[in-house]
């Protein structure tokens, strides 16, 4: 994982010594932060956020359902405090954590407290291990439910929400898996610990219904992608069993991009190998983030040149 040198803090970047937070906050004590997981990629052109206006829209739209009143950015100063945190740190390609916190609040209310910005930024590659792009990678069904809706805010990228992938992830690697697939509160397929997941049966692909999953910016952009590749899409309810019985089944995130799911609670899912249309969209995905799709222009935003004084 590749160190940074800056940090965004407030309103300006600062040495990333300066990155700590303070003790006393709602954000460590009580897991009350928003944030958002961006890649920044390496195209011809230079260094460019994928997907930057949507994942902006969402930091800025966790906060508003968490309760947050008065931010302390706009989503045009989100946006240019990222691209100054990738310039200063001279990162061709990186992964991008900006987050609202809230500072002070002991007292459990938003407004006890005063909401801070950061943006901090690393390069980091592979997620899920650099194997589980070719291979796939081996699941379980967790022993912990998913969120409910009305008990962690789904929609939300609230830290506090990451206890329970956390849990659930710690798990399935204890147990010897790569990752875990959560159930719903209603028994249906939810998601992973940090990816939304895909079902592939007689050439159509499945995915789960937005209400109880993080609605990934990710499993949006493959939609799109599936669909230009002439496939039909169907979003409904995934039961386990129709996973075990899947031609294929694949994850995807920021962070893990898209990985096939090779093995389920010890069933081998197709014939066990990353399966034809996970690889196309992987294919796709990746001549996408590499600014060499059709699609590349309206969704990566090339990262401006920044001078080198601005920094100090
Ligand atoms: C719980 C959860 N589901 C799904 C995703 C995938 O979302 P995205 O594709 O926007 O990264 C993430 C990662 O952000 C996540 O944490």
């Amino acid at each position: 994982m590749g160190a940074a040198r800056y940090i965004w803090i407030d309103d300006s970047l600062k040495p990333a010594s300066e990155g700590v937070v303070p003790f006393v906050s709602a954000a460590v004590q009580y897991g009350f932060s928003v944030f958002e997981g961006i890649r920044c990629y390496a195209t011809d052109k230079g260094p460019a956020v994928f997907r930057l206006d949507e994942h902006v829209e969402r930091l800025l739209d966790s906060a508003h359902i968490v309760g947050f009143r008065e931010l302390p950015v706009t989503a045009e100063q989100v946006r240019i405090a990222i691209n100054k945190t990738i310039a200063a740190n001279e990162f061709s390609a990186c992964y991008i954590r900006p987050m609202i916190y809230l500072d002070g609040a002991m007292s459990l209310t938003v407004e006890a407290g005063q909401p801070r910005f950061v943006v901090a930024v690393w390069e980091w590659k592979a997620f899920l291990g650099a194997e589980a792009k070719e291979r796939g990678i081996r699941a379980n069904i967790a022993s912990f439910t998913r969120l409910h809706p009305n008990i962690m805010m789904t929609k939300a990228k609230v830290s506090g929400n990451y206890v329970s992938s956390i849990l659930a992830k710690t798990e399935s690697q204890r147990a010897g898996f790569d990752e875990a697939i959560m159930l719903g509160p209603d028994g249906y397929v939810a998601e992973c610990t940090g990816e939304n997941l895909f079902v592939v049966r007689n050439k159509v692909i499945y995915t789960t219904p937005r209400a109880g999953i993080l609605e990934g910016i990710t499993r949006d952009s493959l939609l799109a992608l599936a669909r230009d590749l002439g496939y039909t899409v169907v979003e409904e309810p995934i039961s386990r069993d129709q996973l075990y019985i899947s031609d294929e089944v694949f994850v995807c995130g920021t962070a893990a991009e898209v990985v096939a799911l090779r093995e389920i609670d010890f069933r081998t899912i197709g014939n066990g190998k990353t399966g034809p249309i996970t690889r196309a969209l992987q294919q796709e995905f990746d001549k996408l983030v590499a600014g060499r799709h059709p699609r590349s222009a309206q969704w990566l935003a090339p990262v401006p040149a920044m001078d080198a004084a601005a920094v100090r």
